[in-house]
């Protein structure tokens, strides 16, 4: 078993897991894994190779071969910066499609585990707690009510300049939800082991600091 601490947040889409596991990591100085931006470089790179997202084979070969840099919140794709690109409604929908893939799935597994390094990990996505860090020594699912969800993701898409409608974000959001819980591979679901976090009447602030509490329970137990 390794040495390097790792803590595993899982849950639905905007649920706040991103922007708590960041601050988790920087409080605790630790790296930080965001396996749904490996989802969506793997279909953003399949699109731009006119590769379809439903060709399994096609798209797991572009995902064994991705040529991705991560640096904080910056993404680069062959060089080609695309932290934007890849938060785009249309790329997520990509992700969320070739994420249902198993050979892509394996095909991002050790790219994942690779990423816990001295002196640990947080790691944050759909599987983490059960698939790739089945021995992570926290696990957290990281949730919060559709509506929340919802308004959340509209406030982001307002701030950024781009179109957002409510309805609509609450329907496609629903609809992720649905196809990342009920696929056959590695399905979004509260593992046994992992501690309920529910922020749906939370602050980021509250969030981060239940984390941490629970980490400093677990570490000194
Ligand atoms: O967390 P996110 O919205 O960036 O993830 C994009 C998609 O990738 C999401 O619909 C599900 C998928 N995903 C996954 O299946 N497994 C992960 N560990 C992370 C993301």
């Amino acid at each position: 078993m390794s040495l390097v601490s790792i803590i595993a947040i899982d849950g639905p889409s905007a649920s706040g897991k991103g922007t708590v596991a960041q601050r988790v990591a920087e409080r605790l100085g630790f790296h930080y894994l965001d396996s749904g931006a490996l989802y969506r470089l793997a279909a953003l790179a399949a699109g731009r190779r006119g590769v379809d997202w439903d060709d399994e084979t096609g798209v797991a070969s572009v995902a064994a071969a991705l040529d991705a840099v991560f640096a904080g919140e910056r993404v680069w794709l062959d060089g080609d910066e695309v932290s934007t690109a890849i938060r785009s409604e249309a790329i997520g929908v990509g992700a969320s499609r070739v994420a249902a893939l198993p050979a892509v799935r394996a095909a991002l597994l050790a790219r994942q585990r690779a990423f816990a390094q001295m002196p640990g990990l947080v790691a944050d996505g759909r599987d983490m707690g059960s698939v790739v860090f089945p021995h992570a020594g926290l696990k957290i699912f990281l949730t919060a009510s559709a509506a929340v969800r919802a308004e959340r993701r509209y406030r982001q898409l307002i701030a950024r300049g781009e179109p957002a409608d409510l309805a609509a974000i609450t329907a496609e959001l629903e609809a992720r939800d649905a196809r990342d819980r009920d696929r056959a591979v590695a399905p979004l679901q509260q593992q046994p082991d992992a501690l309920l976090l529910d922020s749906s009447g939370m602050d980021i602030d509250s969030a981060v600091a239940q984390v941490l509490d629970w980490w400093q329970a677990r570490s000194s137990a």
